[in-house]
């Protein structure tokens, strides 16, 4: 797809494959099976850090395969048919449904807020209550392009339907019941209607089409082109000199290209920066608690004793993954701020400094001795990466009630 502005379309090409049956998915990395059954599967394969450092050049333009991927997580909906423009408008009613979650206190749009660039502007994330969390909460800028998904990378995109359910039924996020959040959307009037616009008048709600329509709206922000876009389309008007040589250094000098690539800016793969620990997490006991859980619930040896967020390790299983997290897409990074999986790096100048040093101790970054007016090149060919937020509001809230025609 040239440029991003096809996303409709693609998504109602990928809708309308999804639909017919007749949809494959990519055959190397998708899984449908659950977070660590997945992981398991792919932890030997395709995750390997990233070998020898080498000068690489970005894509000249910066594909997505938001078809492919939106077809995936609507197919599982197994619905027989549905309007694809109205399943994203579904979406975004249920983003700021907080009835969703168990004690109907929060919504998506709680921590991934569309004013934040969907995200929370917090270091840490909040987590449900009397839970803490331990990470920060990610940008969905750009969701599309991304091909691994969490900080530690524990989700191919395909499962983008997934992360979605973690995020609704952990107890650090949401800590709703399935068939509870199934039932409120059948009570409530106006939600009820939007899945009937999107799925179809004769179906009832079922927590796999509410899922696939949460994904396709998380997945549709962001994907429009930005202004680094246009200057390696040939548009020499599209950055400043500054930014300009800032793209020079990402791609050459400065190595950010090495990790920093492809459509999201992100290699998809694990590496080691050794970013310092946020002490916030040990001296709050509730996000201490969500840091253990997180560490047993994916089988670590020890879950106890873990003091740290160990990153990828806590999946991959592999003592060498300790402190490894997935490259992050650079997509919007301008309105991202506080930055890293634990929001312990303010500004983007901080992150420039970090990687220019060579990161924390037993980092794999070498330092890369820019001056100043480099530094600063490189912040302002980040911050190009930035179109200014679209508004968007939250849809008006409706009240339970039980209606004729709600499937039961
Ligand atoms: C309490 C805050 C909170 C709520 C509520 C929440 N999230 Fe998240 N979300 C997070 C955090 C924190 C992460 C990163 C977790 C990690 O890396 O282990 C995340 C990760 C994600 C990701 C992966 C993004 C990426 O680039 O890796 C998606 C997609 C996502 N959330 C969508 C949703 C949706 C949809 C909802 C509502 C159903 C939701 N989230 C509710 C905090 C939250
Ligand atoms: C060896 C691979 C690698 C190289 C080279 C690299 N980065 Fe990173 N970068 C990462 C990883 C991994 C993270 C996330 C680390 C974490 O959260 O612990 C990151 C984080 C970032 C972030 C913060 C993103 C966010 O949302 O929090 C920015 C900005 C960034 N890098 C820019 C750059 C720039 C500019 C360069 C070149 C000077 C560069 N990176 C070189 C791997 C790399």
């Amino acid at each position: 797809m040239n440029g991003r502005r096809g996303w409709t379309a693609a998504l109602v090409a990928g809708l309308c494959a999804a639909v017919a049956g007749n949809f494959a998915i990519r055959a190397s990395t998708a899984s449908n099976a659950p977070a660590s059954t997945a992981s398991k599967a792919t932890a030997s394969t395709s995750l390997a850090p990233t070998p020898a450092p080498t000068s690489v050049a970005l894509p000249a333009a910066a594909p997505t395969d938001t078809g492919a991927i939106l077809a995936h997580a609507l197919a599982g909906a197994g619905l027989p048919a549905a309007r694809p423009d109205a399943v994203v408008a579904f979406g975004r009613e249920l983003f700021f449904e907080s009835r969703l979650s168990g004690d109907g206190s929060r919504s998506c749009a709680s921590c991934h807020a569309p004013d934040k660039a969907f995200a929370d502007g917090e270091a840490l994330s909040r987590g449900y209550n009397h839970a803490g969390h331990f990470r920060n909460t990610p940008s969905l800028l750009g969701l599309a392009s991304k091909t691994r998904l969490m900080w530690d990378g524990r989700y191919p995109i395909e499962s983008l339907a997934d992360v979605v359910v973690d995020m609704l039924v952990s107890p650090v996020t949401m800590n709703a019941d399935r068939q509870i959040i199934a039932e409120r959307v059948r009570q409530i009037p106006p939600l009820l209607q939007a899945w009937q616009r999107a799925w179809g008048e004769r179906t009832t709600p079922t927590i796999d089409g509410i899922v696939a329509a949460l994904a396709a709206y998380s997945a549709s922000h962001g994907n429009e082109e930005n202004a680094v876009d246009r200057a390696r389309a040939g548009d020499t008007e599209a950055l400043s000199a500054e930014a300009r040589e800032g793209l020079r250094l990402f791609e050459g000098k400065a190595g950010c290209a090495r990790c920093h690539s492809g459509a999201a800016f992100s290699d998809g793969r694990l590496h080691r920066l050794s970013v310092p620990e946020n002490p916030e997490i040990l001296r709050d006991p509730e996000r201490t608690i969500g840091l253990l859980r997180h560490h047993a619930v994916h089988g670590a040896r020890d879950p106890m004793s873990e003091q740290i967020d160990s990153g990828a390790q806590a999946w991959t299983h592999r003592a060498s993954d300790r402190g490894r997290f997935a490259t992050p897409s650079l997509r919007g990074v301008g309105h991202t701020a506080p930055y890293m999986h634990n929001g312990t790096l303010a500004t983007l100048a901080q992150v420039v400094d970090f990687h220019d040093r060579g990161g924390g101790r037993a980092s794999e970054l070498q330092p890369l001795g820019l001056d100043a007016r480099e530094r600063a090149a490189l912040v302002a060919f980040l911050e190009a990466l930035s179109p200014p937020l679209q508004a968007e509001s939250a849809p008006p809230v409706g009240d339970y009630a039980t209606v004729a025609g709600a499937g039961r």
